[in-house]
């Protein structure tokens, strides 16, 4: 059953499976079949619209950790909520998506070089074996503000040629380090707060590599996740700079060098 959105149709979902994973449930949701599924990509949004007969009175948004499509067993969707959140098997509920433009993988099989931090790791597992799946080597550097905040971090390493931990601070620096050490990698992309993507993106940028960035941090609040409210605009540093970028609209995923001047 669907109706009709600001960011496409509404449609609505069943929880089938729910595990613990650090700090996160990780959640399987059964969904219509819609073509938008069949090329998902990591990066890519679930708006979950606001309920005020729940109490929900603003939309959430998710990011798609992972999209299956069988023809047989249906279309699965993963998401990773707040440990003990409540999301138990047979929840419905209503979701808009998948929204938004994510990541891509090359055409060749080159090294890649992938960071991020915190919530905003969530579609890094999945990033990661699609990568994999294309014969790309890949090389994490993670931070999180609690050690359990990585998504999936054990499933990481078993894909990853190589994995750092740092902090948020040090994320720029340890990217230039692993870029130093493998002069093979040929792509770079990053997810987490603005300004560590935005110096992970001008390290990438300085060292020659084309990077891609998701330029929306969840973590931040958010309005709507489809266009209406402003609320995620990466506004010019200068004045006579170029227009402010509406992440959540134009992205999330951007060129790494769209980010380099932003103020905020
Ligand atoms: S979150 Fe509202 S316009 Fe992007």
């Amino acid at each position: 059953m669907t109706d009709r959105g600001s960011g496409g149709p509404v449609r609505t979902a069943v929880v089938t499976l729910a595990r613990a994973a650090g700090a996160y449930d990780v959640v399987s949701l059964a969904v219509p079949a819609a073509p938008g599924w069949a090329s998902a990509r990591p990066g890519q949004l679930l708006v979950l619209p606001g309920s005020p007969a729940r109490g929900e009175v603003l939309p959430r948004l998710l990011w798609l950790a992972d999209v299956t499509v069988d023809p047989v067993h249906g279309t699965a969707v993963e998401v990773a909520v707040p440990a003990g959140a409540g999301w138990e098997v047979g929840r419905r509920l209503r979701l808009v998506g998948p929204l938004g433009r994510g990541f891509g993988v090359p055409t060749d099989p080159v090294p890649a070089l992938v960071v991020g931090h915190g919530g905003s790791t969530v579609p890094l597992r999945w990033l990661t074996s699609r990568l994999r799946a294309r014969g790309c080597p890949v090389h994490l550097v993670l931070s999180a503000p609690e050690p359990d905040g990585l998504f999936e971090v054990a499933a990481l390493r078993r894909q990853a040629a190589s994995v750092r931990l740092t902090t948020e601070q040090d994320l720029a620096r340890v990217t230039l380090e692993v870029l130093e050490q493998e002069p093979r990698v040929g792509v770079v992309y990053a997810a987490g707060p603005r300004g560590p993507v935005r110096q992970v993106a001008q390290v990438a940028v300085g060292a020659g590599r084309p990077v891609r960035v998701s330029a929306l941090d969840l973590d931040e609040p958010l309005l709507c996740g489809t266009g209406l409210c402003g609320q995620c605009d990466l506004r010019p540093a200068g004045p006579g700079g170029p227009r402010p970028l509406r992440p959540c609209l134009e992205g999330p995923v951007v060129p790494g060098e769209q980010v380099l001047d932003a103020a905020r």
